[in-house]
C-alpha cells in the first residue's frame, strides 16, 4: 500500500478504497445467501460472518445444542449460529441492544435466542450448562486473568467446546513496537499470540487445546473490513470515533508489511482436571 494518507479522505478516497482487497464471497459458499452489509452487518469487528462461519466450522454444532455467544455485541453471530444450526444460542454482552429481539424474529429464529445483559465475568449460567462458547472479536477484553479459563470452562459441559476469533500479534509484542501496530490503545496490551492463548488455557489443565493459530486470513480481514467500512459510508459522514477507528487501522496497514498484526482462532474442549 502506497497512498499518502496526509489527503485521506477527502481527496483520496476512491483510491483508498481501492488499495484494500475484500475476501471474495464466491470462497464462502455456505454464505451464498449474504451479500457484503449481510456480511458485515452490526458487526463491530473485523472478519464479520466470514470468520464467524469459520469459527463455527470448528466446532461442529448440532441441532439443540445450547451456545453462549459471549460478547455477542448485537448479536449479528447469534442470529447466524442459530439460523444455520438450529442450536440454542444465549446471545450476552455487558452492552446488549434491545433491537437484538426483534432482529432475531424477522430472522424466524426467535425462538432460538435467549438474550442475557452480563459482564463476561459474572455469568449468570449455571456449571456445565452449555455445550459450547463461542466468542469472537471480544475474549481480550476480558478475558487474559490467569483465572479467567478455569471460570468460563466449568460453564461447558465435560467435553463441551470452545471457539474464539480475535485480532492477535503474531508473536508478543516486543518492547519496541510501531506506534501504528497498537490499535485501540490500551486495550492492545490485552492482545496477544495464539502460543500466548494456548499457553493461557492450558495452564489450567481445564481445557485440551485443539487449535490456537492465525488465520490464513488474519490479515485480509483488516483489509476487507476497512473496504467495507468505507464503501458503507464516506468517511465525511461518519462518527468522529469511526473516522478515526479506520485511519487508525489503514496506518497499521501501511505500516505492517508483513502481516505482523493478524487475527487467530482458538478452539479447546473441556477436559477432566488431570
Ligand atoms: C468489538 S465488540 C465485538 C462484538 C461481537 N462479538 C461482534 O463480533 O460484533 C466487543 C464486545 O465485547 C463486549 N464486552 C467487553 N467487555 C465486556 C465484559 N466485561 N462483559 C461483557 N461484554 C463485554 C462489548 O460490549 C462489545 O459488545
Amino acid at each position: 500500500m502506497n497512498f499518502d494518507l496526509s489527503t485521506w479522505p477527502e481527496v483520496n478516497l476512491q483510491q483508498v478504497r481501492a488499495s484494500f482487497k475484500e475476501v471474495p464471497l464466491s470462497a464462502y459458499p455456505e454464505l451464498s445467501a449474504y451479500n457484503r452489509d449481510g456480511i458485515h452487518e452490526l458487526q463491530m469487528g473485523q472478519g464479520g460472518l466470514f470468520l464467524a462461519s469459520d469459527m463455527a466450522k470448528l466446532l461442529k454444532l448440532k441441532p439443540g445444542m445450547r451456545v453462549l455467544d459471549l460478547a455477542c455485541g448485537a448479536g449479528t453471530t447469534s442470529i447466524f449460529l442459530a439460523k444455520h444450526f438450529g442450536v440454542s444460542v444465549y446471545a450476552m454482552d455487558e452492552n446488549l441492544p434491545d433491537s437484538l429481539i426483534e432482529r432475531a424474529a424477522a430472522a424466524g429464529v426467535s425462538d432460538l435466542i435467549t438474550t442475557t445483559k452480563a459482564d463476561a465475568r459474572k455469568l449468570p449460567f449455571a456449571q456445565e450448562f452449555f455445550d459450547a462458547v463461542f466468542c469472537m472479536n471480544a475474549f481480550f477484553y476480558f478475558a487474559t486473568d490467569d483465572l479467567y479459563p478455569p471460570y468460563l470452562m466449568r460453564l461447558l459441559k465435560m467435553g463441551g467446546e470452545l471457539v474464539i476469533g480475535s485480532p492477535c500479534y503474531r508473536t508478543e509484542i516486543p518492547a519496541v513496537i510501531p506506534e501504528e501496530f497498537l490499535l485501540e490503545f490500551p486495550a492492545c496490551l490485552a492482545v496477544h499470540s495464539p502460543g500466548w492463548w494456548r499457553h493461557h488455557f492450558e495452564q489450567t489443565r481445564d481445557a485440551e487445546v485443539l487449535h490456537s493459530e492465525l488465520h490464513p486470513r488474519g490479515v485480509e480481514f483488516w483489509d476487507d473490513r476497512v473496504r467495507y467500512l468505507l464503501e458503507a459510508q464516506s468517511p465525511t459522514k461518519m462518527e468522529p470515533w469511526m473516522r478515526d477507528m479506520i485511519y487508525a487501522m489503514i496506518r497499521m496497514r501501511n505500516r505492517d508489511t508483513d502481516g505482523f498484526v493478524s487475527h487467530f482462532m482458538l478452539h479447546a474442549r473441556r477436559q477432566r482436571r488431570t
